[in-house]
């Protein structure tokens, strides 16, 4: 007791001078803006410990209950400013992109390849992005629909039986296919054999510790992640030998050259390949994982879904004829079952920025080097844009909403080139889900993991079944 009365003058005095302080900077007109409301916790562990030992859209929610859309506070030894409202992240997003880059911690960059686009800002980027999207546009990926439909029938018929199935597992490996389809087309097996191998152990370093000691899952993965780009350099010369003209991202890559006859270097194809898989794969998934989730925890929603689907195989002789790209854009109500499983799960709860500049926002300072996150789950679990919004109900997309509440693939100079992609996967696996199996889920029924996305606990174990087809 008598060790802590020597500070009460002290903090006295403090508190005093804070007082006077603020009450002088309210009375200057031509004060600095301020920093947002919110409490930065204990400096370096800051409010890190919180975030991760409970629910993390808790401690968000939480702080957005008591200091509104803008609020400061501290992520793993960062200070750092959450934004929580669509006009704040479209700020930061699009209308002064140009003043928040990307950030990522270093050892992730390097596992990916510092070159893959989603780490860059200005020229580079636009250039890299502008072939990525071109690659993965409905105009291209309409030539894959075939290619999609039977890697989601074999996935589909390897599950059928009596085993139970790690569905987010298996979704895996389905959206790993169709990241290699959408980059190499149709490539050999005993590439795609290596590639996933590989890649599968930079998977698993990802999100370990990243030391670079011998023998540790990080060390291994830096090393597989070396392998990848003997790989893709095999598989390069061999299409350059055959000067085919593919129209696949490789493709794409290859072939561009900018207005100053520069080339993309091979260090740059690979680190964007391995980048358009990595944003490919554990995305889909996961949402593919609670599109079965949610369409068993709502039997009629699945029956309307499973009418919808029943009549485009019906009129497809029963599955003898292919799915059409027009079928795919008319499944009004399986579409909006995956709007709102995106919107639902919010699997990119938020994403991070770096401010280049000091930045001033309604009033608010954000400095230079600070951290940005729009929280996207924030946005759309807020009831003043989605009523009810624990409640499972795609109807809530049949009117249009209000700008920049709906942001599952992001906004602006980064937004999900992917995203046309991804729903199409979704909307192909849902129709031969709903048309020839029958599943149920395995086990307790409730729990989100982190794996870093939100999934379903234990990946959502279910069993299939073919469904008798009298
Ligand atoms: C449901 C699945 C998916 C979701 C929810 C999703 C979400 C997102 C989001 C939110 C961003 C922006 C991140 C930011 O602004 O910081 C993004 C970027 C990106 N996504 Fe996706 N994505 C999905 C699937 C895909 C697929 C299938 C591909 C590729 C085949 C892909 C490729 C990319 C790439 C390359 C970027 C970086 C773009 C840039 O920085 O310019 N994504 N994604
Ligand atoms: C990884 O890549 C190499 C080629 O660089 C290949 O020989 C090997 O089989 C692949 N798989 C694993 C698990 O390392």
């Amino acid at each position: 007791m008598e060790k802590v009365v020597p500070f009460v003058p002290i903090i006295l005095l403090g508190l005093l001078l804070h007082i006077f302080l603020r009450r002088r900077n309210k009375r200057d007109p031509h004060k600095r803006p301020e920093l947002p409301p919110g409490s930065m916790g204990w400096p370096y562990i800051g409010e890190t410990l919180q975030l991760y030992s409970q629910d993390p859209n808790v401690f968000f929610a939480t702080k957005q209950r008591r200091y509104g859309e803008i609020f400061k506070t501290h992520i793993l030894g960062c200070p750092c400013v959450m934004l929580a409202s669509p006009e704040a992240a479209r700020f930061v997003l699009v209308t002064r992109a140009h003043l928040f880059k990307p950030t990522y911690p270093k050892s992730k960059e390097t596992l990916i390849g510092p070159s893959a686009l989603f780490f860059h800002q200005g020229d580079y980027h636009v250039r890299l992005r502008k072939l990525v999207r071109g690659s993965l546009s409905p105009e291209s990926i309409r030539n894959l629909v075939t290619d999609i439909e039977a890697l989601a029938i074999s996935a589909l018929d390897s599950w059928a039986g009596s085993q139970v199935t790690n569905t987010f597992q298996e979704m895996k490996k389905l959206s790993f296919e169709v990241g290699i389809l959408a980059i190499f087309g149709r490539l050999e097996a005993s590439y795609r054999e290596e590639l996933k191998k590989n890649y599968t152990i930079v998977e698993r370093g990802y999100n370990s510790l990243p030391t670079k000691l011998p023998g540790t899952p990080y060390k291994k993965a830096l090393q597989a992640r070396k392998r990848l780009n003997e790989i893709l350099s095999d598989i390069i010369r061999e299409r350059k030998e055959k000067k085919s003209t593919e129209k696949d991202l490789l493709g794409c890559f290859l072939n561009s050259k900018d207005d100053k006859g520069e080339i993309i270097t091979e260090d740059q194809i690979a680190d964007n390949l391995i980048g358009v898989l990595f944003a490919a794969q554990d995305t889909t998934a996961s949402v593919m994982t609670w599109i079965l989730k949610y369409l068993r925890e709502y039997p009629k929603l699945l029956e309307a879904v499973k009418a919808e689907q029943k009549a485009i195989y019906l009129s497809n002789e029963e599955g003898n004829l292919p799915l059409t790209w027009a079928q795919t854009r008319q499944m009004p109500i399986t579409y909006r079952v995956v709007l709102e499983s995106l919107r639902m799960a919010s699997i990119i709860s938020f994403t991070f920025r770096e401010a280049v500049d000091d930045v001033e926002y309604k009033g608010y300072l954000i400095p230079k080097g600070w951290k940005v996150m729009p929280l996207f789950r924030n946005i759309h679990h807020n009831t003043e844009f989605f009523s009810d919004p624990q409640k499972f109900d795609p109807s809530r997309f049949e009117t249009a909403l209000k700008p920049y509440t709906f942001m599952p693939f992001g906004s602006g100079v980064h937004t999900c080139p992917g995203n046309d992609l991804a729903k199409l996967e979704m909307l192909i696996m849902t129709h031969h889900l709903v048309t020839k199996f029958r599943w149920e889920v395995v086990g307790s029924q409730s729990g989100i993991q982190y794996s870093p996305f939100p999934v379903p606990l234990h990946g959502l174990p279910a069993r299939f079944w073919r469904e008798s087809t009298d």
